[in-house]
């Protein structure tokens, strides 16, 4: 019968068989995807594997880190951890369009992939974290509208020009089952179930021109946000974070009034955002508590220098998206 450590077992023979001696390379994004990939192929493979992290500088609070602890020092996976975050912000100076942002970012993540890549001499294999729902997904891409609206630019977009063979140990897998797939090879929990992260990552969370400054502000507002959700429970005892779909900060580069003591400040405004869904076409704002709201709010407030406004985005899907851009 089906069991999850036959599961494993199989997976392991059938890449063992599949890639033989040779050399595999994976762009691991920290997202559930291409980390479950990684450690199934790291269980069969083991140094065979090298992994690729981009960090495009518009990740989440301590992300970097949270990947290579995880994967360099508990599962002992090679791992290149690659700052390109330089080259991300100058190459989006002066770029306020959301489509051109995607762009820029998704061309600049291949670019920097297939260097490090290209490296690799002896990789035959590019490993990719594909489920089951994108291989349908991207077969009816061509009728599907929601589809064409935005380039939904994951870390996907297969370099060509490496000529390397495809190896794909997650697609007859759906997202719960890759989930169950994951924890059952040790990956911890919090990191299996996590909320969805766009491949642009906070690129499509500062609206308009993005900047250092305003990433960082936003990481750490965002993590504050995360970070409540996770400790404050509802009546059952379920956290709120896994009781919505996907929660976020935006950054907007506006400035409001504020009052500080005698004198006036001018700073920045955030928005939160928090949705529950079943398949993330529509939406609805998820019915946070107020006390957890105004926690967060004054946390952000006073630990974030540059933030003086917190607001709560209460649009469903449709008519408003999930992102703000
Ligand atoms: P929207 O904003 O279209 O988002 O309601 C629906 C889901 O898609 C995610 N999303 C993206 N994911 N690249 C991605 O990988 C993108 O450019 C992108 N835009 C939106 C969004 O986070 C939500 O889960």
């Amino acid at each position: 019968s089906w069991t999850m450590p036959n599961y494993i077992d199989e997976a392991v023979a059938k890449i063992r068989q599949q890639v033989g001696s040779d050399e595999v390379i994976l762009g691991l994004s920290g997202g559930v995807d291409s980390s479950v990939a990684a450690a199934l192929i790291h269980r069969a493979i083991g140094n065979q594997l090298t992994c690729v992290f981009v960090d495009h500088g518009l990740l989440r609070y301590k992300e970097a880190e949270m990947v290579m602890d995880m994967f360099a020092r508990n599962l002992g996976v090679n791992v290149i951890h690659v700052d390109a975050s330089g080259e991300f912000m100058r190459k989006l100076a002066g770029v306020t369009d959301p489509e051109q942002k995607r762009k820029i970012i998704g061309a600049e993540f291949v670019e920097v992939f297939q260097q490090e890549a290209g490296k690799r001499q002896n990789a035959r294999w590019l490993a990719q974290g594909t489920i089951y729902p994108d291989v349908i997904e991207s077969a009816g891409a061509k009728t599907n509208k929601a589809h064409a609206i935005k380039s939904h630019h994951n870390v996907g977009g297969l370099p060509e020009t490496l000529n390397l063979s495809l190896l794909e140990p997650l697609r007859d897998l759906f997202k719960d089952e890759v989930r169950q797939l994951g924890v059952a090879l040790g990956l911890p929990r919090e990191m299996v179930y996590r909320h969805p992260f766009p491949g642009p990552g906070l690129g499509v969370r500062i609206l308009g021109e993005v900047k250092r400054e305003y990433a960082d502000l936003l990481r750490r507002a965002d993590h504050i946000f995360i970070e409540e959700l996770r400790n404050t429970v509802d009546a059952e005892g379920v956290s709120w974070y896994d009781n919505t779909s996907q929660a976020f900060a935006v950054f907007l580069p506006v400035k409001s009034v504020g009052v500080m003591g005698d004198g006036r400040t001018y700073e920045y405004v955030v928005a939160l955002r928090a949705v529950v869904t079943s398949d993330f076409m529509t939406a609805h704002w998820a019915e946070l508590p107020y006390s957890l709201l105004g926690r967060v709010s004054n946390r952000i407030i006073n630990e974030v220098r540059g933030i003086n406004r917190v607001v709560y985005d209460v649009s469903g899907k449709p008519p408003a998206t999930i992102e703000w851009e």
